[in-house]
């Protein structure tokens, strides 16, 4: 999501019925990601996986939310090294050492499941496995401090503090978000920021924690596509996303993968 775009005075709250539809969202959009990974390998392209993954979705009975999404028209969004976020399927194939990102929302019953991860294509150099391996727990760093009574303004800050505590920095320009029946709306999840500001946390907010970290300088640019966002220094970039509903005592992630295929290597699972 584009950082500034949303309006944080009116963040939904849901109920148990909104819960319940969150999970089915947020599990039929993992089994996505689990699904792909017996697909990712050297000379697949971006293009067959989004065509395998837009099959199983609608094989489903859901829709890819992202078909038809403000011009955008492909199941996935599929990002490949230095490329942050939203980067198009293509024809080109991957390659060995390649790192990729693949990002889905399916739309079950009217919610949004939105969740991505990211996957090795052969074997990745050691400072590339690092930076994924860091950014999947800066994420977690960031789920960990959502609970009712903290402010939003403490999940960023909790992923900032970790990814520059390993010297990698944090891209501004993107942002998680509240989600649910729509795709996109209040609040906005900034990734880094100061502890005890913005909105107070309560149960029934659902909201994605998306962190995307780069290994050199932070500053995004948009390729001529008008989607693809890359490092301006062509740094590696990483992200994990979960999407998440405050409870009462913490928080549910809705987007867990039921088969245990949380973070590469997922070969040795
Ligand atoms: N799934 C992305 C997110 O996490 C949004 C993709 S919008 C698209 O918010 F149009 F680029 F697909
Ligand atoms: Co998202
Ligand atoms: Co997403």
């Amino acid at each position: 999501m584009v950082t500034t775009e949303l309006d944080d005075r009116t963040i939904p709250l849901h109920d148990a019925e909104g819960f319940a539809g969150m999970r089915r969202a947020g599990r039929l959009a993992a089994e996505v990601l689990d699904m792909l990974v017996g697909h990712v390998a050297p000379g697949v392209t971006t293009l067959d996986l989004d065509r395998i993954a837009h099959d199983f979705i609608i094989a489903r009975g859901a829709i890819p939310a992202t078909v038809f999404y403000r011009g955008y028209s492909h199941a996935l969004c599929t990002s490949v090294n230095h490329v942050i976020c939203h980067g198009v399927p293509n024809a080109k194939p991957l390659r060995e050492g390649d790192i990729l990102n693949i990002d889905v929302t399916v739309i079950v019953d009217g919610w949004h499941g939105d969740t991505s991860r990211m996957y090795f294509v052969g074997d990745v150099p050691l400072k590339a496995r690092r930076l994924v391996d860091l950014t999947f727990e800066a994420m977690w760093k960031g789920i960990e401090a959502a609970r009712p009574g903290a402010r939003l303004g403490d999940i960023g800050h909790a992923i900032q503090t970790y990814a520059e505590r390993h010297r990698l920095s944090v891209v501004r320009e993107f942002c998680g978000h509240g989600v649910g029946r729509r795709f996109h709306m209040a609040p906005n999840v900034v990734h880094a920021g100061r502890p005890g500001t913005g909105p107070e946390l309560k149960p029934g907010m659902f909201f994605t924690i998306e962190p995307m970290l780069n290994l050199g300088r932070p500053e995004a640019r948009i390729l001529d596509d008008g989607w693809t966002a890359v490092t301006r220094d062509r740094s590696l970039s990483a992200q994990f996303e979960h999407s998440i509903g405050i409870t009462e005592t913490g928080c549910e992630v809705f987007t867990l993968s039921p088969a245990g295929l949380h973070r590469p290597p997922y070969h040795r699972i």
